[in-house]
């Protein structure tokens, strides 16, 4: 198999597809594991077995510290983001419920949710107003005393921009319904503290912002959630092995199975770099690529920009429809072949996103970066995009 790749310089730009590169440190943690450790954990308790049970436990406690949640056991890890949404929107809805998303979700969300259509699940989308923002009294409106779960992006994937999550937050609280947020494009982006901004599921991969590996993520459980959710997958846990019935006591209760260990290493490594850089520090350089890569699109005629300009409300992701000058497909790959600059063009798994924004079926070239991007990359990005548009 080719590996040209390896050698040729590249421009990343499709940070919200996945990370790279990984934290410093990722790829060790996760040999380390494989090649020294390799032991299971919740089942043994020779030196190899407590090492790797010490550093599950380490990462349930990065991730409160990150995250601004007071309990460990109520962090659970899943095989990833879709696994988590499904978990929740599967394990809490019942025929006759009613969900509540945003016009903005991904097929992470709406798959599941229209899945559940068949069962007698209803879902209504909270329209958008104003700048790219919520209609906050229309989702006011829209609770039903059916309603039991408001599932909500924290960012767009498609348009970067950021939902108000305090404000569903407060209202769900009144209201008494659930509320998940899926945090896939702002964990380790964006701060998130659930003291100020409480939530029953937060929902955060490991392999996007946070810089992990893939086929990790974490759910980060209210008490209240933890027991009104059905866990979708039982089995062994290494607790109460006396008894055939799955445990009801956090985390055993959604944990069954051997858990992806050279992945918990890799998050591991991961959560120990964002500490030591600084969440603050990560977003303001992301917010200054923002600005530079924003404001030079700016300059190109008939090309649309999707989403709010508003800074505070959008990560580092920006969506061009470039159809009144040139095929998005084109552009793209155009980019890619010519340039060496990797984005990602087309539908970004969220059909609805495009169809509010106006750019379904022609989809959008989304540009992702971070802070392990420079602002001689994004200069290089606009450079390229001016030699194609002319
Ligand atoms: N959901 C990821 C994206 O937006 C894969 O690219």
């Amino acid at each position: 198999m080719s590996q040209e790749f390896l050698s040729t310089r590249t421009v990343y730009l499709d940070q919200a597809a996945t990370s790279r590169p990984k934290a410093a440190g990722v790829g060790e943690a996760m040999r380390f594991y494989i090649d020294e450790v390799c032991a299971n954990v919740n089942r043994s308790t020779y030196a190899a077995a407590t090492d790797a049970a010490m550093r599950v436990l380490d990462v349930r406690e990065q991730l409160c510290a990150l995250f601004g949640f007071g309990d460990p056991t109520h962090v659970i890890f899943t095989p990833g983001q879709t696994v988590s949404l499904n978990m929740v929107i599967k394990g809490l809805l019942r025929p006759g419920d009613h969900a509540l998303v945003s016009p903005l979700e991904h097929n992470g969300v709406m798959r599941p949710l229209t899945q559940l259509l068949e069962h007698g699940v209803s879902f209504d989308r909270i329209p958008l107003a104003g700048d790219d923002t919520l209609d906050l009294d229309a989702a006011r409106r829209m609770i039903r005393p059916n309603t039991r779960l408001v599932v909500l992006t924290h960012a767009s994937n498609v348009s970067g921009t950021i939902l108000p999550i305090l404000e569903i937050s407060t209202l769900c609280r009144e209201k008494g319904v659930f509320f998940a947020v899926d945090a896939a494009q702002t964990a380790g982006h964006v701060p998130i503290d659930l003291t100020a901004t409480p939530v029953d599921a937060l929902c955060v991969p490991a392999h996007k912002g946070l810089r992990g590996p893939s086929g990790i993520g974490a759910l980060l459980l209210s008490p209240a959630l933890a027991k009104a959710l059905d866990p979708l997958i039982t089995g062994g846990t290494g607790s109460d092995s006396h008894t055939e019935v799955q445990p009801d006591y956090m985390p055993d209760r959604f944990e069954s199975g051997t858990p992806n260990l050279p992945g918990l290493y890799g998050l591991h490594a991961a959560l120990r770099e964002l500490e030591q850089e600084g969440l603050p520090t990560r977003h303001a350089q992301e917010k200054t690529l923002l600005l530079q890569l924003l404001s030079g699109l700016e300059a190109f005629p008939d090309i649309r920009i999707l989403g709010t300009r508003d800074l505070a409300r959008k990560v580092g992701l920006v969506s061009v429809d470039f159809t009144a000058r040139r095929d998005n497909a084109d552009v793209a790959d155009r980019l890619a072949t010519e340039f060496g600059i990797f984005t990602r063009c087309g539908l970004h798994c969220a059909p609805n996103a495009h169809k509010t924004y106006g750019t379904f079926p022609q989809g959008t070239v989304r540009f992702s970066f971070n802070n392990t991007n420079s602002a001689k990359e994004i200069d290089d990005t606009l450079r390229a995009i001016h030699t194609i548009l002319k």
